[in-house]
């Protein structure tokens, strides 16, 4: 499905819960984004994001819902302008969206990594200077990319793509040496496809001291569910389902369908 595309979907559709199930809450999202929102060969949206909002709009609050594709670059102004009520798109907190939007309660922990071909001369991100990387436009991995380039003297050529799907096809196309991307979706990458490789390394997140995944981290982020800033009582209720979920071992069910390993 192109942009523009609506999903409706009948296991989102069922209501029911807490409230009057009358209400449905649109949901703007950046679709592919596997393994957060994307579409089976049968045409069916699953992923994290999708299953995480069946159990809290839907399961929890009693809302119906419905997914809208939306581009990534412009899901604010799309959400500040009524297109839809919430933004749930693997979308990270950043103190720049939060003078836009508010944020729900973390849900999530990603960290900005880079991803290379297996036969690629790039080993270490130095390595970059003077190269094309590629990155969905609007992103976190935009920015890191941005950051990159001025360690580099501005000797980093960035390539923009509107869909992350566009930046992996010019890896693998050699269009681009790199992609930069949140770590779940580049590794899911890696999985489907036998020619690419993480760039490895220690980094952002073993100096946080996090629990440090096996390659190169260039940042550490949390995502967050988006809402205009005057949607106080609906964020509210988010963050509580939200918590209800985590207690009741529904996210950690969730989780474990995604990213089992
Ligand atoms: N986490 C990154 C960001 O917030 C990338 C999100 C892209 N999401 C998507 N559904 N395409 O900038």
């Amino acid at each position: 499905a192109g942009a523009g595309a609506a999903f409706t979907l009948a296991g989102c559709l069922g209501g029911g819960g807490g409230g009057d199930g009358s209400e449905t809450i649109t949901i703007g999202s950046d679709i592919p984004y596997r393994p957060f929102e994307y579409e089976t060969t049968e045409g069916e949206l699953v992923g994290f994001d999708v299953d995480i909002a069946q159990a809290v709009f839907t399961d929890q609050l009693g809302y119906e819902h419905e997914f809208q594709q939306t581009s990534f670059d412009g899901i604010i102004p799309s959400l500040n302008n009524g297109n839809f009520r919430v933004i749930m798109s693997a979308m990270t907190i950043t103190e720049e969206r939060a003078e836009q939007i508010d944020f729900s309660d973390p849900y999530f922990t990603a960290y900005q990594t880079i991803v290379v071909l297996n036969d690629s001369e790039i080993a270490a991100k130095e390595d970059l200077k003077g190269k094309t990387v590629g990155v969905q436009k609007g992103t976190t991995g935009a920015a890191a990319a941005e950051e990159l380039a001025s360690e580099f003297g501005g000797d980093l050529t960035i390539q923009q793509y509107d869909q992350i799907t566009g930046a992996f096809d010019a890896l693998i196309n050699n269009q681009v040496v790199a992609v930069i991307n949140d770590n779940t979706v580049n590794a899911e990458f890696v999985e489907q496809n036998g020619n690419v490789k993480f760039l490895e390394g220690e980094g952002a997140a073993a100096e946080q001291g996090k629990n440090a995944p096996p390659y190169l981290t260039l940042t550490v982020e949390e995502y967050g569910i988006g809402f205009r800033q005057d949607d106080d009582e609906l964020r509210e209720e988010v963050n509580g389902a939200l918590q209800a979920i985590r207690d009741d071992g529904t996210y950690d069910e969730i989780y474990s369908e995604y990213f089992s390993g």
